[in-house]
């Protein structure tokens, strides 16, 4: 078998990538012919470990994996070589064998059938069978797109959509229609700050809590801030029910103005933050006297001064929807359509702020509108 393969939840497979990337920065990732498996080189099972504790994009992590295009191939074929890789990769305890597929079925091959191959396999090299309770799970996927198969041993539970319980916006205790949702607040967080120990992480707008919930959901120090004392009353309330009232010491609300984040984050946090999540309103008279791209860039610039200098941010803006809806990255110089203001203009604004823009997602929201979702690393100013 071969090596560690990362499965991608189908949600949005690239901001999955992204996502991974920036969890585990100091790992190679190699493409295969599916978009959502990749190869990783370099990390640590440790480290799998905390993603899968924390990742909104990623389904499971198949260990000794081998993933074999079915062109041309016989079943027949495939569990032979299945067999040679499993006697080079035993494992101790009990097993069981899932198998589910993506993006529809592979013509010809029943991968039912092949679970079912697979299990008479296993049981031939002495391996006890417990379908309820096994102490390692052999996962088959099956992508109809690229008719391939991956099967390894599976980290991870291999739900295929972030698990979100009760605490989808609409569930909490106040809820605003600006509210995010959890999988893409998660999603969110995790690209800005990075590994969990990088350090706090701010929200410096956060309306209802949606980033400060999932960021402290992950275990990181975190912070979020509101101008309007109804937001911070209503996002303190959100954030002690997602915990069940005992929300960590660590994560709280404030009031506070996200151009002055100076004047509101504890001294210790000056110089330190790891992440900013963004999702500024929109439109004129937002804020006073300012419009809405002076409010933007005075608190990007204020992010700028308490960042620390590997820190990242994620922003949020609406978009006018591209058609077909793209899933892969958007080039930074391609022509993205905002629905306030211009996009070459927001890119040199945001460089200005002392960011340099690395990657930017549309995700769909419906038919008329799209999420932008821009990530940025700090850049040091002259
Ligand atoms: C689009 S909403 C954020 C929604 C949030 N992501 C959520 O899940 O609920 C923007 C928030 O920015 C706040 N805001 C506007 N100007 C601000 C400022 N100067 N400092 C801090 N917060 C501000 C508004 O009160 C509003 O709650």
């Amino acid at each position: 078998m071969g090596g560690v393969l990362a499965c991608l939840r189908g949600w949005h497979p690239a901001l999955a990538l992204a996502e991974l990337k920036a969890l585990l920065p100091e790992t190679t990732t190699t493409a295969t012919a599916v978009d959502r498996w990749w190869w990783l080189e370099g990390e640590q099972a440790s480290q799998r470990h905390d993603v899968l504790g924390m990742s909104s994009g990623l389904q499971c992590f198949l260990k000794d994996a081998v993933v074999t295009s079915t062109d041309g191939l016989l079943p027949a074929d495939w569990l032979e070589g299945m067999r040679t890789s499993l006697l080079a990769h035993p494992v101790s305890g009990s097993v069981a064998v899932r198998a589910w597929k993506q993006g529809g079925k592979i013509p010809s091959w029943s991968l039912s059938s092949l679970a079912g191959e697979l299990g008479g396999l296993l049981n031939d090299m002495g391996c006890t069978i417990d379908l309820d309770t096994p102490d390692h799970v052999l996962a088959l996927i099956g992508d109809g797109p690229s008719a391939s198969l991956a099967c390894g041993w599976m980290e991870g539970d291999g739900q295929a959509a972030f698990s979100s319980g009760q605490r989808r916006a609409g569930e909490r205790p106040f809820f605003k229609p600006v509210s995010l949702d959890p999988r893409l607040a998660r999603l969110a967080v995790n690209l800005a700050s990075g590994p969990a120990n990088r350090g706090p992480v701010v929200d410096p707008m956060t309306g209802t809590g949606g980033f400060l919930i999932e960021a402290s959901l992950s275990g990181r120090a975190c912070m979020g801030l509101d101008i309007h004392s109804e937001m911070v009353v209503g996002a303190t309330m959100n954030l002690a029910w997602a915990h069940d009232d005992d929300v960590p010491s660590e994560s709280s609300v404030k009031r506070g103005d996200a151009t002055r984040l100076e004047d509101v984050l504890p001294d210790a946090w000056l110089g330190k933050v790891a992440g900013f999540v963004l999702d500024p309103p929109y439109g004129r008279n937002s804020h006073g006297s300012m419009d809405s791209d002076q409010l933007l860039e005075a608190a990007m610039t204020s992010a700028h001064a308490v960042a620390c200098r590997d820190a990242g941010f994620v922003l949020i803006l609406p978009m006018h929807p591209i058609m077909p809806h793209p899933m892969a990255p958007l080039p930074l110089d391609s022509d993205i359509n905002l629905l306030n203001g211009e996009w070459k203009e927001l890119l040199t604004m945001v460089e200005r702020c002392g960011w340099k823009p690395v990657s930017v997602h549309a995700e769909r929201v419906h038919r008329s509108l799209s999420r932008l979702i821009l990530h940025a690393k700090y850049a040091p100013r002259d």
